[in-house]
Parts: C-alpha cells; structure tokens; sequence
C-alpha cells in the first residue's frame, strides 16, 4: 500500500468527506447526534457539500492535509489543524494552507455550505452536549499559544496502518519547529495514538445524555503535548 500526504483540496471534498464520515459513522456517540431517519451516505453528501466552503473560509489558520491511497486516488483520511493568532501568516506551513480560488467560486461554495442547512442534527442534544465542552476548550486556550488539531480521521479500511500517525507528526513537526505546544480534544478513539505522540490527557469531561436517549454516557479527553525541541 502506497499512501500519499497532501493538501486538502476542494475537487477532492467528496472523497475526504467520505473518510471522515465512514472514520466517525462507527462512534455511536457521533450517530446518535443526527435524527434517526438520516443516512451516513445523506450525511456524506452533506459533508462534501459543506467542505470547499470549510477548506476556503479560514484558509488563512487552517491547515488541512489528505493522505490519498496512491493506486485507487481515494482520500483515506484527514486532518485540520488551527493555527495561533501569532503565527497566522502565508509562511508558516505554506504547503498545507489550501488554495485560493475566485470571488465567484468562494461564493458558490458559501452557498452550497448553506443550503445544507441544520445537516439532519438533533439541536438540542447538539448544544446539550457541547456546551460544556466549549466552556472546558476556552478555558485550556487561555494557557496556550497551541497548535490545534481540530480534526483527524482515517476511514475504517485503511485504519491500524500508521496513517493517522503520519498526519499528526507532520502537524508535531511543524508546533516543534515553532516551539508550540499542541492541543486536541479526543474522543475515546483518538487517545492512545495521541498519548503515544506525547500528548497527557489535561482533563475529562463525561456528559449522561439518557435524558436524549444516550445508552452510554460520552467522555472527551482535553489532551495537550509540550514542544518537544529538537535534540
Ligand atoms: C483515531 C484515528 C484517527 C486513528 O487513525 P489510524 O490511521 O488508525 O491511526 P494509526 O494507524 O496511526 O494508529 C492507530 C493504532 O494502530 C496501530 N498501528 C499502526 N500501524 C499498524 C500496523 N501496521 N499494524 C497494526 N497496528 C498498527 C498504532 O500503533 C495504533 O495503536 P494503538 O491504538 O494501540 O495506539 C482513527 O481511529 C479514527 O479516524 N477514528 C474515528 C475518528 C476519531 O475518533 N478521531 C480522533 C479523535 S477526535
């Protein structure tokens, strides 16, 4: 298997957003956050729908890297990392920062983003159970600067093959190189390839949902990984 590391680019936004449903379809804690009458193809298609306008709009913080399996072009995994206000320029990590492209096509991809509308989600459990996580995140930012990984996800098949491992040393390298730490918020599948890679778990947060019809309730792990300099 021959695996390629690039930029995320907005012609690929179906396949991407294929790897990062089918990585995510297989956490009942993600599903059940969508109306039970709403498909993973209907929320593919919704993703890819959403993704040029995500890859334009803050291009200038975000960085977005696609592995590509090398003999079928298929996108088999993805990451987005959120720069720090500080280094927030066209120099820092330039071949991950997507393309631009033209007023015409930035608005039709606005639109597109639009139209998907509210994606099938059930809002109230949404907000249920994001809100104290948000409280948790602001709180952590203050004791940054941080090279955020806001995102990471490879699809089932291609799972256990050091690919989610490639996309995040190529982030590592980068905070290293700028003598930044790093932060993620994990859930459960994300932590141990995460501790392996120096990241210490910061904080938990477990929120009981059964009120919404959560069997489980559902923790997320605040992790954070100090620069490691080059020795
Ligand atoms: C978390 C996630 C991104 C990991 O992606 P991945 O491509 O499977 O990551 P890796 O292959 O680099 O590492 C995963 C495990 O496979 C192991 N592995 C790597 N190469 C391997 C190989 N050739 N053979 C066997 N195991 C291997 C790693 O050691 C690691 O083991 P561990 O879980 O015991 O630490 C993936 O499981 C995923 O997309 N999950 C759903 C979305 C998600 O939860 N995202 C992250 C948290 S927010």
């Amino acid at each position: 298997m021959s695996i390629s590391i690039t930029t995320a680019d907005v012609s690929l936004a179906p396949s991407t957003a294929n790897a990062m449903v089918s990585a995510r379809w297989k956490d009942p804690h993600w599903v059940s956050l969508f109306k039970p009458d709403i498909s993973s193809s209907k929320v593919t298609f919704d993703t890819a729908q959403r993704l040029p306008w995500n890859l334009i709009n803050g291009r200038a913080s975000n960085r977005h890297q696609i592995a590509v399996d090398d003999t079928t072009g298929e996108v088999v995994a993805y990451a987005r990392w959120i720069l720090p206000v500080h280094l927030i320029s066209a120099v820092v990590w330039p071949e991950s920062q997507v393309q631009e492209c033209t007023k015409e096509k930035r608005a039709e991809f606005q639109q597109m983003f639009e139209d998907v509308g509210d994606r099938g989600l059930r809002m109230d459990l949404l907000e249920f159970r994001s809100t104290p996580l948000e409280e948790i995140d602001a709180r952590i930012k203050e004791s940054g600067p941080f090279l955020e990984l806001d995102y990471l996800a490879t699809a089932p098949q291609y799972q256990r093959r050091g690919i989610g491992a490639m996309l995040l040393k190529a982030g590592l390298e980068v905070a290293d190189a700028h003598g930044l730490k790093s932060y993620v918020t994990s859930s459960v599948a994300g932590v141990k390839l995460y501790q392996k890679h120096g990241f210490e778990i910061v904080e938990t947060s477990t929120i009981n949902y059964s009120q919404f019809g959560g069997v489980e309730p559902v923790t997320n792990y605040f992790m954070i990984r100090k620069s490691q300099p080059k020795t």
